[in-house]
């Protein structure tokens, strides 16, 4: 063996530190069904079935035909970053310019780049465990250490200050912060963020916003509010319209970046994207600032509010399951360890029986094992379908114990 063979066999190279255990094995599993005619139902991904609304569409396609099909500045067109500073600054209570807006082709962008710009070889991040599996790799790529920060069902799945006060540490850099939480639905616990304010006050550390689901927050709190007291030039906020504006594939983020850290963001786009596709940027101007989006994402976050109402009505009637009642997101998270079987035996188990598709909970993380995520972005009668067949799985699976 030679070369990159080698050095793959000793695993030294940065790729060889991400999972290669999929995910999504058992999307694989369900695709795999589909197409050998199986009726499956899809409550695996976090991804909308509503389309993207049609003036952004227009705004995009009407762009590309002017001719905006060029290279722009590598953290986007200056008058589109202008638009956006003002629309954050009135958002957020406090002066942002052009300089602290970069438009990046998907929101992990903004950890990927905080951790290139922050984090040296052994310095740690500290993430939610369960959480979002994209945080531990991209942490593991950049050759920083993940420290889980525990979500307990008991605290109705939101982050103790106690746990972060214990887990900080001189060589903590980032800590990030997922408000509504994918993949347990919840929120930030109402006096989290001045507290939080204090402790980092201490340390040389950021804190990352993950606002995937922000306008998908039903009864949690207010995180824009509630994060207010923490030091502007310490927190880098992500953005994203997958999920407000059902507009996963086009790949539109947007980071927050405080001034001290712009040039280090712009040069790694420079490097690694070149630059957002440049008519997906000026849809962003209608897409974040026109009344029409705050009534389309308003009206989004209704169709899920009712979703979820479902769900937690549905998920609390089945044997087997006990469920903290998600805030927001897109997710419920229920506990299935009263059925005897792991997350990754009731996934799989679910899905060969009855074509239901869950996300088995271990993904998220050591405190994952034993629940699994059920994403409520059907329609109510496509989750009635599938609840219907789950709970007499669950049935079936209670009376075999
Ligand atoms: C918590 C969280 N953050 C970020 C993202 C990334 O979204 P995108 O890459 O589509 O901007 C997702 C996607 O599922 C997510 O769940």
């Amino acid at each position: 063996m030679t070369g990159p063979a080698l050095r793959a066999a000793h695993g030294q190279r940065p790729v060889d530190r991400l999972h290669r255990q999929s995910a999504f094995a058992v999307q694989h599993r369900a695709d795999e069904m589909a197409r050998s005619g199986r009726e499956i139902f899809q409550l695996g991904l976090g991804e909308p079935d509503l389309p993207t609304p049609s003036y952004i569409v227009t705004a995009m396609a009407d762009s590309a035909r002017r001719g905006d099909t060029g290279y722009t500045q590598p953290a986007g067109d200056p008058a589109v970053r202008s638009r956006l500073a003002r629309h954050y600054s009135e958002r957020l209570g406090h002066p942002l310019g052009p300089n602290n807006i970069l438009l990046v082709p998907g929101s992990n962008m903004a950890l990927h780049f905080a951790l290139l710009a922050l984090a040296e070889p052994g310095d740690e991040v500290l993430i939610p465990d369960p959480g979002y599996p994209v945080y531990a790799e991209l942490t593991r790529l950049a050759d920083a250490v993940p420290v889980g920060y525990r979500l307990r069902a008991e605290n109705g799945f939101q982050p103790d200050i106690a746990d972060l006060a214990a887990l900080l540490n001189a060589r903590t850099r980032l800590i990030v912060l997922n408000s509504p939480h994918n993949p347990t639905g919840t929120s930030l616990p109402a006096g989290f963020g001045p507290r939080l304010a204090e402790l980092v006050g201490s340390y040389d550390c950021h804190v990352l916003r993950d606002e995937a689901y922000r306008s998908l927050n039903f009864d949690g709190v207010d995180a824009d509010r509630e994060l207010s007291a923490l030091p502007a030039d310490r927190v880098i906020v992500a953005e994203t319209l997958s999920k407000s504006h059902a507009m996963c594939g086009w790949r539109a983020g947007v980071v927050l970046v405080p001034d001290a850290l712009a040039a280090d963001f712009a040069v790694l786009m420079t490097n690694t994207n070149c630059c957002m596709p440049a008519f997906v940027q000026q849809a962003l101007v209608p897409a974040l600032t026109s009344t029409e989006s705050q009534r389309v994402a308003a009206g989004y976050a209704a169709v899920h509010r009712e979703r979820r109402d479902l769900t937690v009505r549905r998920l609390r009637a089945m044997p087997g399951l006990s469920l903290v009642a998600p805030t927001g997101s897109l997710y419920a998270f229920p506990d299935i360890r009263a059925t005897g079987l792991s997350d990754g035996e009731f996934a799989q188990r679910l899905l060969e029986e009855t074509g239901v598709v869950v996300m088995p909970g271990h993904i998220f993380g050591t405190g994952g094992q034993g629940y699994v995520r059920v994403a409520f972005t059907r329609s109510p009668q496509q989750l009635t379908a599938a609840f219907d067949r789950m709970h007499l799985f669950l049935q079936r699976t209670m009376e075999e114990r």
